[in-house]
């Protein structure tokens, strides 16, 4: 495995490679859900490609950029262990040089609800460092989990929209035994909190079983889970949503796929899920 840190040795070592290349985008302190998106690409691809890079201009001014949870070499050893062929882990100047300036942005109306609401600018940060990941790394194929379910609907959108060559491939959310999502800020939660989290889940399972007993109105899946959230004292809800899985329009009536999501603090940690919903 090789690991470099500046854009002329990635793009280097990428002249280098033939077939197809898999690209998995990090932000590292890597989880099972991360490797699964390894595995996936290792499976689909000749090369895999991680990158590791705690991208600043995807967190808020009050947001957790300066502790986000970091172990590097912990990191590469298991990326070496899935097979990863290229690790490229720049510093913020490599990415965003003095005077950097440009940004990719998808429209209001996949970012301005959901996560783009409660975190005004996140998702143009997301989009502007995958653009520039895209073209650095030049992959055929790239892999996002589902987890992340509006970053997914637009990184889609600008994919779409903006005519890059990379296929999107979405990879199943990997969860812990009790059903919470792994996801590195997991790893904030004190042990109090770490149970408490395990409401999301919760909370999607009883849209699911709506659902799955024919409940169609929206509104009557969210108010039911927004029951199962308050039934914990440590839950902040920031939202609970039913959207259309595409437009990421909120629904009245579900008679498409759709995309239940939540937002949730569990004391100062902010927490995602989503599950999909479909006949
Ligand atoms: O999902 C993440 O970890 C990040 O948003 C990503 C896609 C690596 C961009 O920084």
């Amino acid at each position: 495995m090789q690991v470099v840190t500046t854009v002329a040795e990635m793009r280097r070592l990428r002249a280098q490679m033939t077939g197809g290349v898999g690209l998995v985008p990090t932000m590292g302190y890597l989880h099972e859900g991360h490797l699964s998106l390894v595995r996936c690409a290792r499976a689909e691809n000749e090369h895999v490609v991680a990158t590791i890079f705690v991208n600043p201009t995807q967190f808020g001014p009050q947001e957790d950029y300066q502790r986000y949870p970091r172990d590097p070499e912990r990191d590469l050893r298991l990326l070496e262990q899935e097979g990863t062929d290229v690790v490229f882990m720049p510093e913020v100047e490599e990415i965003y040089p003095p005077g950097f300036d440009a940004w990719v942005e998808v429209g209001e109306s996949l970012t301005g609800r959901l996560e783009g609401a409660f975190r005004p600018g996140h998702l143009r940060g997301v989009t502007t460092v995958v653009a520039k990941l895209f073209n650095v790394v030049q992959a055929q194929r790239a892999y996002f989990g589902q987890k992340d379910g509006q970053q997914l609907a637009v990184i889609r959108k600008m994919v779409a929209d903006l005519n890059m060559t990379v296929e999107v491939v979405a990879v199943p959310t990997v969860r812990e035994p009790d059903g919470l999502a792994m996801s590195s800020r997991n790893s904030y939660l004190s042990p109090e909190e770490r149970r408490a989290a395990t409401v999301l889940w919760r909370s999607l399972c009883r849209a699911r079983e709506l659902f799955d007993g024919g409940e169609r109105r929206a509104e009557v899946i969210r108010r039911e889970m927004r029951d199962v959230l308050a039934s914990e004292p440590l839950a902040e809800v920031d939202y609970v949503s039913v959207v259309d899985a595409e437009t990421l329009a909120e629904l009245e009536t579900i008679s498409r796929a759709a995309m239940v999501s939540l937002a949730v603090r569990i004391g100062s940690t902010r927490l995602i899920d989503n599950v999909t919903l479909a006949d």
